[in-house]
């Protein structure tokens, strides 16, 4: 029998270092901002947006958020970046996605300038990923490393399964796991035989939105899995692994909720005090 890891117990340890360095900023007369846009209608993207707001104000981060409805033009929210991107009291910069569908979301993201660009979605800052050079990294993905360094810090030669290929965790989660050494399986929804790939895995990370799409049977003994699904089932938010049962075999599984999910909002804070202190250095 496995354990199933506190997330929670976890990310309120690094708060408490993360407080530290913002009042050290503090000290130096900066105080960390982010700014959030908000142009969609979901809902999930609503919820997601208070908790970033409600964390900022723990920390004493100051925060703005601008929201859209779908007469905006793509324009408008372009000048609106350029403009954050000048204002030197404004630190990092969130565009919450999905957007509305007229919107050409490629080239909103283009526009944020990489200094700025907390999410780590920037073309600059992907690149430097895949360079191992990089210091802002998407905060699902970044946030996953965090919790693996708690419980495997040492993942060189591993195998670790990645399943989706999304830009927002998918492709940058392969990218830091390679960076570290280990050998990289990037499974997708058109992967033929799913479990000849899981199966093999010590580090299994599953981001599809396929609500249990992970059995027992699909596991190694003694693996670690990180489950960044969040799906509603008859009112009841479950991940993409069937936790319940997962954990008989693997060695460590995260929970949904209280997962991932925590971590991915604690990282975007992370991302935010680090680019804060660089555009200090200028
Ligand atoms: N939508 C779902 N996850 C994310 C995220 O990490 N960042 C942004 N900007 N939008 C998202």
């Amino acid at each position: 029998m496995g354990e199933i890891i506190n997330v929670k117990e976890i990310v309120s340890r690094k708060k408490e270092n993360l407080k530290l360095e913002i009042e050290e900023l503090k000290s130096k007369g900066i105080i960390p901002k982010l700014v959030v846009i908000l142009a969609n209608n979901e809902d999930a993207s609503r919820v997601y947006v208070s908790k970033k707001r409600k964390l900022c104000k723990e920390l004493g981060i100051l925060e703005e958020e601008y929201i859209f409805d779908e007469t905006v033009k793509e324009q408008e929210i372009e000048d609106l970046l350029e403009k954050l991107n000048n204002d030197i009291l404004v630190h990092g910069i969130l565009v919450q996605l999905p957007l509305f569908k007229h919107l050409d979301s490629k080239k909103i993201l283009e526009t944020i300038s990489p200094k700025k660009d907390v999410d780590g979605f920037h073309p600059v800052n992907i690149g430097k990923l895949m360079q191992g050079t990089g210091s802002i990294v998407p905060c699902t993905p970044k946030g996953i490393m965090t919790i693996l360094n708690e419980v495997q810090p040492n993942i060189e030669g591993k195998e670790a399964v990645v399943v989706g290929r999304s830009l927002i965790v998918g492709r940058p989660m392969s990218a830091l796991f390679l960076n570290k050494g280990a050998t990289v399986t990037t499974c997708h929804s058109k992967t033929k035989n799913l479990k000849d790939h899981t199966s093999k895995a010590d580090i299994l990370v599953v981001a599809t939105g396929v609500a249990h799409l992970i059995t027992e049977d699909m596991v190694k003994e003694g693996s670690i899995v990180i489950d960044v699904g969040i799906n509603r089932l008859d009112g009841k938010l479950i991940g993409d692994v069937d936790t319940e049962n997962v954990v008989k075999r693997a060695k460590y599984v995260t929970p949904v909720p209280g997962g991932v999910g925590l971590t991915t909002v604690y990282t975007l804070m992370e991302n935010l005090v680090e680019l804060a202190k660089s555009l200090a250095l200028k």
